[in-house]
């Protein structure tokens, strides 16, 4: 196995609901473009994720994926920089996932808060299926596929991450010992002397089944103490403490994507399900329309009424998108009725569609050239591929399947 270091990488991918918007940009993608920079990173498209609440409708996936690549490449994500590829082309994920699926406790699953809250939100759809139960464990496949040390997620997806770490946890201590590890440790117990082998055998166990960390000092110190048994041995003893063997999967960590708080045309949170959302790409008339007919603080009926930035959406938007001087403009124009709401939305129309002329720009040479985004995705696919085929190999060999070859 290829050595890595997974506190230098980074995996994240995403479904493809179709297009993506501002709220979308200004949470996960401008980070990831600030990501791509200091990680090597791998990003890519969750199309089996989707399929796990699009059985019915698998059609409508494939486009999904394209527009939401071309969003990806529009705002900055760069595949110089990023390895970018599509979770179904890389068909390791399956293997692993059906690997790790052997050793995973059905509990464990049920236990996921997403499992009852996305059935009960998405009522309409029968989401009592194997496929969907075992969403979070795919993802698992998905990331400690590339042994990365870091997650970017939202908040929904923390626990996602955790439950991860529990299976890497688990299959490292199932997996991660050379054969006889447990005899040679046991045997080095034994070199200890009765009394303190049971010291240990004890402070083991309350590490063990209770998470004593008390319980590990004091193992730890006893193992420096002893006399009788070689550099070896105490190794293995001090690993033997904590249940095992070698780290094979690395735990990773999520890295909370900061939330945006970007507030739809509606005032309610941006997204797709409430329509209230602008598009990453979205032709600047459209955009002004939406700005101009933007919910803003419902006290002003009247041009000469004053109003309260800190009740209006529009006031969101300036706090991301405006500098100082219009921020202090709109903040005193407002509270004094000396601007109306059509003034104020003016510099901020100009400011959305100014950054959405970058997207548009960058978008046009892909829109006009599919064949070019298919590529781009060819060779990322081929990239995560290698990776891919390296863990799995190794996740093969320490479960003891290779036999077949
Ligand atoms: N479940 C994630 C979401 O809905 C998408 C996802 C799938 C993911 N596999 C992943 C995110 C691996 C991070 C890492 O947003
Ligand atoms: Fe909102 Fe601006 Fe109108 Fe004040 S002036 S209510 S901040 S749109």
């Amino acid at each position: 196995m290829t050595s890595v270091e997974p506190q230098q990488r980074v995996i994240s991918g995403m479904r493809p609901t179709g297009r993506l918007h501002l709220g979308h940009y200004h949470g996960v993608l401008s980070n990831w473009t600030r990501l791509q920079h200091e990680y090597e990173c791998f990003f890519f498209v969750a199309d089996w994720h989707a399929l796990t609440t699009h059985y019915d409708d698998p059609f409508s996936i494939e486009e999904n994926v394209w527009d939401m690549v071309i969003d990806w490449l529009a705002a900055g994500v760069n595949p110089g920089s990023a390895t970018l590829f599509i979770q179904s082309r890389v068909p390791e994920h399956a293997e692993l996932h059906l690997l790790l699926s052997m050793m995973t406790p059905l509990g464990w699953l049920e236990r996921v808060p997403s499992y009852k809250d996305q059935q009960e939100k998405l009522k309409e759809k029968d989401l009592a299926t194997y496929g969907f139960l075992g969403y979070p464990l795919l993802q698992s496949a998905d990331i400690l596929m590339y042994r990365a040390g870091h997650v970017p997620v939202g908040a929904d997806q923390v626990s996602h991450v955790e439950i991860t770490r529990e299976i890497a946890r688990r299959f490292n201590h199932l997996y991660g010992r050379d054969p006889g590890f447990e005899e040679q440790a046991e045997a080095a117990i034994a070199k200890m002397g009765k009394k303190n082998a049971k010291l240990y055998r004890n402070l083991r166990r309350r590490f063990l089944e209770q998470g004593d960390e008390e319980a590990l000092d004091t193992a730890r110190a006893l193992l420096k103490e002893q006399q009788n048994i070689s550099i070896g041995d105490r190794e293995r003893l001090y690993g033997y403490i904590e249940g095992g063997g070698k780290v094979i999967l690395p735990e990773p960590q999520s890295l909370l994507t900061p939330e945006a708080r970007l507030p739809g045309t509606d005032g309610q949170k941006m997204s797709k399900s409430y329509n209230n959302t602008i598009f990453l790409r979205e032709e600047p008339d459209s955009v002004s329309q939406k700005i101009r007919r933007m919910q803003t603080d419902p006290a002003r009926v009247r041009r000469s009424d004053p109003g309260d930035p800190d009740k209006c959406p529009v006031w969101q938007l300036h706090a991301i998108y405006s500098d100082q001087d219009t921020q202090d403009w709109v903040q005193h124009g407002c509270r004094n009725a000396t601007i109306g709401c059509l003034d104020c939305k003016k510099p901020l129309e100009e400011k959305v569609i100014e950054e959405q002329k970058v997207f548009r720009d960058r978008a046009r040479e892909y829109e006009n050239n599919p064949d070019l985004v298919r590529s781009i995705m060819d060779e990322g696919c081929d990239r995560a591929r290698v990776q891919a085929r390296d863990t799995l190999q190794e996740v093969r060999r320490v479960m003891g399947l290779e036999y077949r070859r």
